[in-house]
């Protein structure tokens, strides 16, 4: 087992959707780095997304809090960190509706936390360190049918859930002019793809639409989002950890805009092509539901900047994208079917505590 490894990265909320595709990547990719995953385990943190690499000597899971101040400066303490990927929230604009304060919580006073830890623990000697900040392009508010985000748009937060990852992104920001920490932050568009949990739009359409339930689309479904496939995210996330200016942000997406009722038209009719159901079964689901309170109506990112100065480009058309991700739901029914009963919460306990 190797134990010299060049760099130890720590990656927060890496059991959650995006994280575990990152920690995917970064695990088999860069062997010579040890990885170390800090999670909470919320409802949205799942091991079982994991599976496929927790053996692998690169490769630690520790599970904790990033509220927790004083858990944070042990685990700087007693790891040589050299740099931090920050993915770690709480990330459902729904529920940040009906219950802010976790989100005030996690994404503001957790990445406060991060950040001081990573200060201390480096004691201002930030050379060959960096702390990558993950945030959303919810922060800039909402666009009406013309124009995109880019980098120097004004942030104009219109929920609890964006507001909280405005703000992080400001305190993140305010450490690299305060006290030099080299920081960068990225601002992606809406991401669709395998393990996602079924509170978000795509994996929530696919699971009801195969068990003949309700399609709820919110208000008349015209809000549009932008949406890029979780791998070619993880894979921007390593291109900007690896060659992104200190102190810069980068705006990701995957031009590739669309109504939400026109892609769950799409889902529909790909679902009953899979399920071998007649035509234009699944679409009878499609029920209008009450609107999403402050619901943003349009989102649209300008990545040019990241395509332009470090050379990234998604790799899937979204039609290709889309096919993949539903094909990864209806093989994964075990997976589903225990997030969707609860089950999956047991795995810590089972793969690490009964140990
Ligand atoms: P997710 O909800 O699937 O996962 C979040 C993870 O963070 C979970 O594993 C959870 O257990 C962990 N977590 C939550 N609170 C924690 C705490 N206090 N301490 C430690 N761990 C904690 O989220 P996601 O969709 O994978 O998003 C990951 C990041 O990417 C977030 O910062 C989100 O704002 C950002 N983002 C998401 C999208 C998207 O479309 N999903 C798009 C752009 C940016
Ligand atoms: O833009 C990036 C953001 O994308 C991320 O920062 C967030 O973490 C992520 O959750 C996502 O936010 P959205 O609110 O855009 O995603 P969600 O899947 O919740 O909703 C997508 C659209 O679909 C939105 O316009 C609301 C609508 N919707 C959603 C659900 C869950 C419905 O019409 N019906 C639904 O049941």
């Amino acid at each position: 087992m190797m134990t010299n490894f060049k760099k130890k990265i720590l990656i927060t909320g890496g059991a959650g959707f995006i994280g575990s595709h990152v920690i995917r990547l970064f695990v088999n990719k860069y062997p010579d780095y040890h990885i170390i995953n800090l999670d909470k385990l919320t409802y949205a943190g799942n091991l079982a997304n994991l599976k496929d690499i927790e053996t692998k000597p690169n490769y630690t899971f520790v599970k904790g809090d990033i509220v927790d101040g004083n858990f944070m400066a042990d685990l700087f303490n007693k790891h040589t960190i050299d740099g931090v990927i920050h993915l770690a929230a709480e990330s459902h604009v729904d529920r940040s509706i009906a219950n802010p304060m976790e989100f005030i919580m996690t994404n503001i006073v957790g990445t406060v936390n991060l950040l001081n830890a990573a200060k201390s623990s480096w004691k201002d000697n930030f050379s060959n360190k960096r702390f990558y900040h993950i945030s959303t392009d919810e922060v800039y508010g909402s666009l009406s049918n013309e124009g995109f985000f880019t980098e120097s748009t004004s942030y104009s937060p219109n929920s609890p859930y964006s507001a909280s990852k405005a703000s992080s992104d400001h305190l993140v920001r305010a450490y690299y002019h305060t006290y030099q920490l080299p920081i960068v932050i990225s601002n992606c568009s809406n991401n669709y793809g395998s393990h996602q949990f079924p509170e978000k739009l795509i994996p929530l359409m696919i699971h009801n639409i195969k068990n003949n339930k309700p399609l709820p689309v919110y208000g008349k479904g015209e809000n549009i989002r932008d949406w890029l496939f979780v791998e070619d995210h993880a894979s921007a996330i390593d291109i900007i950890f690896h060659k992104g200016k200190v102190a810069e942000t980068y705006n990701i997406g995957g031009n590739n805009e669309l109504k939400n009722i026109d892609l769950i038209y799409l889902l529909c009719s790909l679902m009953d092509k899979k399920l071998h159901k007649p035509k234009d079964s699944s679409m009878k689901l499609i029920t209008y539901v009450k609107d999403r309170a402050g619901h943003d109506l349009r989102y649209a990112i300008d990545s040019s900047k990241l395509q332009k100065e470090l050379g990234w480009q998604p790799s899937l058309k979204f039609e290709e994208g889309l096919e993949k991700t539903v094909d990864w739901y209806l093989a994964n029914e075990k997976w589903l079917n225990e997030v969707t009963s609860g089950a999956y919460q047991n795995y810590y306990t089972n793969q690490y505590e009964k140990r």
